[in-house]
């Protein structure tokens, strides 16, 4: 089945939403919530260990049946049949998007073009998981016979920013192993990773879906020669693995085809954590771990796939981004993770979510009259309310923001566990609320100052408030609730993009800065910098003076 392919703004829920837009747009949450005391209870969802609110947002009742009305329309059921039965849903690319696939259980029945995937599946694993216990254990050792005691992840976009977030947000679960990431074409990065390595323990973990990337390429081969400098070519076998589809390439490379973790090209760069991209993450958790990590993702698919669209996470949060996208006109979203483990959860939900759908040519190949993909940006809470929480709260943007918090600590430091989410709740609710005039003028009366000074101040510490956040509020930070949250984000961009009636799953934009970049490599290699504008020309000239 071809995805459908209707544009969301001729639908007749498009024209209600835009009529009851007009209606509910300026409503105060704050009222809401005083007229109906069970608000919280019919806008928030019980799932496993998630409990996701999202009645702190400008909606009714009412907006969310219209919203879920628009997803009927656009045949969203259809299209998440079709994604997770394997059609060819990244169409521009003739791929299936299966990375779903990879966490399946090995029973499931995953057909690309007539053939069971599964057995391939597993099979990979059984060798991720064969791999990280003799790399963990001390089996597999180093070429002075040294048990390993890093590893160095090399590669970029897709095949670093998951593996980097997960491994970082998994810290606590992490065995002896010490793990690096060189993704970076800027030679210091990966100077100043090799400082820190010893070659004979070190192991190399090259990632790259292509095994055609200038950044994976150009610090695998330096690292090489580092490595080559120790010691000589037939020790690369034992250091260097590789995780790619292309295998010609990786043995051009001159890595042994057994150390080669294969991949597939319907698992996309940026949904490929779940695959032998991950490997790095098995290593540096162990497998066991990684397992769990897939198994949580396999339980939200699950979710996603069979929930009536009422009670289905994915897509109620979707939904409330094209609410906000499309008729309030907002154009970020920030994700606050209450978690320092989640520091990379916002840098890598933005390679996901503004890779697929930054897009402007639908799926008739016309360009949009309506608004696409969201700017994703944040940090993790408490340091981001010392950073830009000011323009939140009081700038002149609606930013809707989504609320991440785990309720129990991994190292269970109860005071520093209580002040934490004190602040993330507190947050929640200071934006709901904001604060009144009268508010302002009580506090200010309390104070030594004059009435004319408690004027002046009073417009500068009025909030408004009204500003929506939903909460996914989560037990616990565990491999398997990673994996929940993750897939609950994976399958928003889907939902998004068949609403938005556009292919989510192609990156031409990213492809057009490789080609760029070569021909500015080119002209800088030959320094004849003939057909250039005239700023490129000054770019190119300035360079030229200091090297
Ligand atoms: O940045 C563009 C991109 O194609 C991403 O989609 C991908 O994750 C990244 O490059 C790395 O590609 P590869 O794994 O092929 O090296």
């Amino acid at each position: 089945m071809a995805l459908p392919s209707i544009n969301p703004t001729t639908t007749k829920a498009w024209k209600a939403l835009q009529n009851h837009f007009e209606s509910v747009k300026d409503l105060k949450m704050k009222d809401l919530f005083e007229k109906n005391e069970d608000r919280a209870n019919n806008l928030s969802l019980n799932w496993e260990d998630f409990y996701v609110d999202f009645s702190k947002n400008r909606i009714t009742e009412k907006t969310l049946s219209l919203l879920l009305d628009l997803a009927k329309e656009v045949k969203l059921k259809e299209a998440i049949s079709a994604y997770f039965e394997g059609e060819v849903i990244n169409k521009t690319e003739k791929r299936a998007v299966l990375h779903t696939a990879l966490r399946g259980k090995k029973l499931d029945t995953v057909l690309v073009e007539g053939k069971n995937v599964m057995p391939e599946v597993f099979e990979v694993k059984a060798k991720i998981e064969k791999f990280s216990n003799q790399i963990i254990n001390g089996e597999l050792k180093g070429y002075t016979g040294k048990a390993f005691k890093t590893i160095v992840n090399i590669g970029i976009g897709g095949s670093d920013l998951g593996p980097a977030m997960v491994v970082d947000a998994l810290q606590y679960y992490k065995n002896h192993l010490a793990t690096h990431f060189v993704s970076n074409v800027d030679g210091d990065h990966v100077n100043e990773v090799l400082k820190k390595l010893d070659p004979e323990t070190t192991l190399f973990v090259i990632v790259s879906k292509t095994f055609t990337t200038q950044e994976t390429l150009s610090n695998a081969t330096t690292i090489k020669n580092w490595f080559l400098k120790h010691t000589n070519n037939k020790d690369v076998a034992k250091h260097f693995v590789a995780v790619s589809t292309n295998i010609e390439k990786v043995k051009q490379f001159g890595i042994d085809e057994n150390n080669v973790f294969p991949m597939w090209n319907w698992v996309g760069g940026r949904f490929s954590l779940w695959s032998a991209v991950g490997l790095t993450i098995s290593l540096a958790v162990g497998y066991n771990n990684f397992n769990q990590l897939l198994e949580g993702a396999n339980k939200m698919d699950i979710h996603f796939k069979n929930e009536a669209f009422e009670t289905n996470i994915p897509v109620v949060l979707s939904m409330l981004t094209i609410w906000y996208n499309n008729f309030f006109n907002a154009e970020s979203e920030a994700v606050i993770a209450y978690s320092q483990y989640l520091n990379q959860f916002a840098t890598y939900l933005q390679q996901g979510i503004m890779e697929s759908n930054g897009k402007s040519i639908d799926r008739n190949g016309k360009r949009v009259n309506y608004q696409t993909g969201t700017l994703i940006w944040g940090e993790p809470g408490t340091n981001s309310q010392h950073a830009f929480f000011q323009l939140i709260h009081q700038g002149t943007k609606l930013i809707p923001a989504d609320f991440i918090g785990f309720a129990q600590s991994l190292h269970g430091n109860q005071d520093h566990q209580n002040k934490l989410i004190a602040n993330y709740i507190a947050q929640t609710e200071a934006l709901l609320n904001g604060k009144t005039k009268a508010e302002v003028l009580q506090e200010l009366e309390n104070s030594n100052l004059s009435q004319e000074e408690i004027q002046e101040l009073l417009p500068y510490k009025v909030f408004k408030g009204n500003k929506p956040t939903n909460s996914i509020f989560i037990k616990k930070l565990t491999p398997e609730s990673l994996g929940k949250l993750i897939a609950l984000y994976e399958h928003k961009i889907l939902v998004q993009g068949i609403i938005w009636n556009i292919y989510s799953y192609d990156q031409f934009g990213v492809e057009l800065g490789k080609q760029l970049a070569s021909n500015i490599l080119g002209d800088i290699k030959t320094g004849s910098y003939k057909n250039h504008d005239n700023s490129t020309q000054n770019l190119l000239n300035f360079f030229k003076k200091f090297n």
